[in-house]
């Protein structure tokens, strides 16, 4: 504006078939507007239309020295009412096509527009529109930046939602097993050992071949007892609620060794006793099931006759690992078979993932399999709180 001494500018720009006004500056006035959602069919916009649609179509810079003698632009009401004596109006071009128009005017005849004056505003348009195509690519690829991100967060709460949804509905199934066992604990077995007790009064009173078959009813009810104690237990430890979560593990430790062949210890390296730990219910069966699913693997997959079961803390971090001395796994296997083959370990890193703890396989070992899981206290206690 300065270089060609112009009182009013304008820049129009064509987007998606409409003409934008996206700078003007009015000298007279004293009005420096960038506008972004002006129109230029709008009234406000104090602009000769058809010297702007004329050069819009031309695509040709038109150059009026003095506009009481243009002719057809004199019946412009602008031209005709308004003291532009002198306007330059030339197309601007982006890669070859017309982006809009630069619009130019003196208030005085003879503005002196020459051809040289035509070019460098060329070239400066030029330059200006590159600019701001890249700014819009830039705020373009922005916003597509940040919907990908409110995406990412929005399945991020999603997944949230289904884990806890799991770990709860996991939860359910619990409670139902434990009512399951407690009836199975009240009814069957409590009305089994009370026969296994009157057989052994009705044996008393009777000698010979009908003793025998008594003592031999007798072992089948105590074995059938047995079974459904162990039975009872699967389904749900009593143990644990009853002492806790170590006195648990050593049960179960204890039940496989016996059921599987295979060694199982605990190794409790925790500083404090168990019911300064304060694992809440949900914790400590999610835990219990945990081992129990890795111990089982352990007899399943391992090949191995050791397993051991550490606990350990570390800050505020509750550790529980499962080592074997098996075949292990190799790193490719691992990544093909999760997901894929098992339920086990998917549901392990579901559950504790729930709880915001973490399941770290340690897939670098040469030998072995270990599985590590660690449950922050602070939020454990603060559950329940
Ligand atoms: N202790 C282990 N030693 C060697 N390989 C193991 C061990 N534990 C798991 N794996 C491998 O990891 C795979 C996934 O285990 P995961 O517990 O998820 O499934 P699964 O035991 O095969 O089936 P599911 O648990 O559903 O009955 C297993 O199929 C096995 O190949
Ligand atoms: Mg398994």
């Amino acid at each position: 504006m300065k270089n060609a001494g112009a009182e009013k500018v304008a820049v129009l720009l064509v987007e998606n078939q409409d003409v934008w006004v996206r700078a003007f500056i009015d000298q007279r006035a004293k009005v420096k507007q960038i506008l972004q959602n002006e129109r230029f069919d709008n009234r406000s916009v104090d602009l000769p239309a058809s010297i702007i649609n004329y050069v819009l179509r031309a695509q040709q810079p038109l150059i009026l020295e003095d506009t009481a003698k243009s002719g057809f632009f004199f019946s412009d009401p602008y031209i005709a009412n308004r003291a532009a004596a002198s306007v330059l109006c030339m197309p601007v071009f982006n890669k070859s096509t017309c982006a809009g128009v630069l619009y130019l005017e003196k208030a005085v005849v003879l503005g002196e527009w020459t051809e040289n004056m035509v070019r460098v505003l060329d070239v400066l348009l030029g330059q200006a529109i590159a600019s701001m195509e890249n700014t819009k690519l830039y705020d373009a690829l922005d916003f597509e930046k940040k919907q990908q991100q409110e995406v990412r967060k929005e399945v991020d709460t999603h997944k949230y939602t289904i884990k806890r949804m799991s770990a709860e509905l996991a939860m359910t199934e619990e409670r139902e097993r434990r009512n399951i066992a407690d009836d199975l604990h009240d009814s069957v077995t409590q009305n089994l050992a009370l026969s296994v007790l009157d057989l052994k009064k009705m044996a008393m009173g009777v000698e010979n071949e009908q003793k025998k078959r008594i003592d031999i009813l007798q072992d089948r009810l105590n074995t059938a007892v047995h079974q459904i104690r162990s039975l009872t237990f699967q389904l749900s430890p009593k143990i644990l609620y009853d002492f806790g979560l170590i006195a648990a593990l050593e049960w179960l430790a204890d039940d496989i060794s016996e059921k599987h062949g295979i060694e199982v210890s605990i190794v409790n390296k925790l500083m404090l006793p168990e019911r300064l730990l304060q694992l809440d219910e949900t914790t400590n069966i999610t835990l219990y099931r945990a081992v129990r699913e890795l111990l089982i693997n352990v007899c399943k997959h391992s090949g191995g006759d050791l397993a051991i079961v550490a606990l350990w803390g570390e800050g505020n971090l509750f550790f529980i690992s499962v080592t074997d001395n098996g075949k292990g796994l190799m790193n490719k296997e691992l990544s093909a078979k999760r997901g894929a083959a098992g339920f086990g370990l998917a549901s392990i890193q579901e559950r504790i993932e729930a709880l915001d703890g973490r399941v770290e396989i340690d897939e670098q070992r040469r030998q072995g399999f270990s599985v590590t899981i660690n449950i922050p206290l602070d939020v454990n206690s603060r559950r329940q709180s």
